[in-house]
């Protein structure tokens, strides 16, 4: 087996290789407080060794207790926010194929999402929809009171109940909540849904590998055990024990903030294939929420090429320079297909008569990182040698470990959000929430 692969040498044109060697000893320390636990945010760390601790034994529980409904889901409502639903979407997205939704061979459940938005017309054609469909429920809250999901969850329950009836709904429902405690605990347990549990010392943006993920990924056919084996194989790699000048996540997390003290203020995600978009929202909220803090933080953007290079290129060309690149790079396309030669040759393409697309997309990124290079963006690549569970499992546990060690070396906590709590407080004041009473007449005064 490959691993995925860090290249850093395009960064060295901005930043020397001996700037990135320089934090090496403060890398180090940054592992070494996320390891040894003693630092901000220790009590969320149940994420680190998660890979190795989900036994075998644990995923053949989930395959089984989900297959009953794999049979009977034409449709999967997975209802969650943030941190609750980005993790599935990602892994989803990147994994099942692009018209899954219209194939009329389809094998396993289609992935749909509620509670991510408060849209009423998404809801109300969500419900038109789920009419002529067979459909099931994972609900995922930790808090079980998150105002998006909560509404969303409500409503599909009652739908759900008023289509198939009380007891098969209750059947058709699986929730992923905290163990003992929150209103979807408690509405779980006295619904007897199926219930799992999100472990207390992992946070919602690093709950990927845990049921939050596992379960929604596994009813609609990922290969749940490549995901977690990739995980735990990077998580060999990712380890303090690895020299700095092979771990990937050491790398990274001292090369993004070297860039960063340099002036390089924003990061931005690329990818050259268009089902790794949620893979890069999934990204940014893990970055963001987590390094966005006390003023600090490098500003988690993402393109997806070569579409994106038609609206944004402009601007990572010749627009402010802040940024820096974190290319993902699919080596192998799963598909063979070429361009067709054509007689009239009217559209001139003919040069590119029976090559791979994917060949084009190749010189695409390569055209594009060295033009953004000479134009002052520097160059992280990361290879991924095929988009599969594996790989997949591999990315996104080398983003979290980084993402600790970056954190620690940004000097904020990364595992806390205290930050989205002030948009709610407004919230719940215009919506005039019981217990806000204060704070309604006070944002009443400002309108
Ligand atoms: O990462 C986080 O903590 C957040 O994105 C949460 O996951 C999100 O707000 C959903 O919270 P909950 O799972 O409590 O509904």
């Amino acid at each position: 087996m490959q691993n995925i692969k860090l290249d850093i040498s395009r960064v060295y044109d901005f930043i020397g290789k001996e700037e990135i060697e320089s934090l090496r000893e403060e890398t180090t320390l940054a592992q070494n407080t996320l390891y040894q636990g003693n630092g901000d945010g220790n009590d969320f760390l149940g994420w680190l060794q998660l890979p190795s601790a989900i036994t075998d034994q644990q995923i053949s529980e989930i395959e089984d207790a989900v297959s009953g409904l794999k049979e009977k889901t034409e449709l999967l409502v997975v209802v969650g926010i943030g941190g609750s639903y980005l993790g599935a979407r990602a892994v989803n997205d990147a994994l099942a194929n692009n018209f899954a939704h219209l194939k009329k061979d389809r094998k396993a459940p289609h992935m749909l999402f509620a509670g991510h938005n408060i849209g009423e017309d998404y809801m109300y054609e969500m419900l038109e929809l789920l009419n002529d469909y067979n459909y099931s429920i994972v609900v995922i809250s930790k808090s079980g009171t998150t105002t998006e999901p909560a509404i969303a969850f409500r409503i599909l329950k009652d739908h759900l109940v008023e289509k198939v009836g009380k007891k098969e709904a209750g059947d058709r429902i699986i929730a992923v909540t905290d163990a003992g405690k929150g209103a979807l605990r408690q509405l779980a347990d006295e619904e007897g849904y199926w219930s799992f549990v999100i472990p207390d010392d992992v946070g919602g943006r690093f709950s990927v590998f845990t049921p939050v993920g596992l379960i929604p990924l596994a009813i609609c056919g990922i290969d749940i055990r490549q995901l977690v084996k990739g995980a735990r194989e990077m998580s060999q790699l990712c380890d303090p024990g690895m020299p700095f000048e092979e771990n990937p996540a050491a790398l990274y997390a001292a090369t993004r903030n070297a860039l960063y003290r340099s002036g390089k203020k924003i990061e931005i995600l690329v990818n050259y294939h268009n089902k790794l978009h949620y893979v890069s929202e999934w990204w940014k909220q893990l970055y963001g929420e987590s390094e966005g803090k006390e003023g600090k933080g490098i500003y988690p953007a993402s393109v997806d090429n070569s579409t994106d290079l038609h609206s944004m290129g402009q601007y990572i060309q010749e627009g402010e320079r802040i940024l820096f690149e974190t290319v993902l790079s699919v080596e192998q396309a799963d598909n063979q297909l070429t361009v067709p030669k054509d007689e009239a040759n009217l559209d001139q393409l003919n040069y590119l008569a029976r090559k791979n697309i994917d060949h084009v997309n190749k010189m695409a990124e390569l055209g594009t990182t060295l033009a953004h290079l000479d134009g002052g963006v520097p160059n992280i690549r990361i290879s991924i040698p095929r988009l599969d569970a594996y790989y997949l499992g591999q990315l996104l546990y080398f983003f979290e470990n980084a993402c600790g060690v970056s954190g620690y070396m940004l000097g904020i906590n990364p595992f806390n959000q205290p930050g989205v709590e002030a948009y709610k407080k407004n919230m719940f004041a215009l919506l005039e929430k019981p217990g806000f009473e204060e704070e309604t007449r006070e944002i009443k005064s400002r309108l």
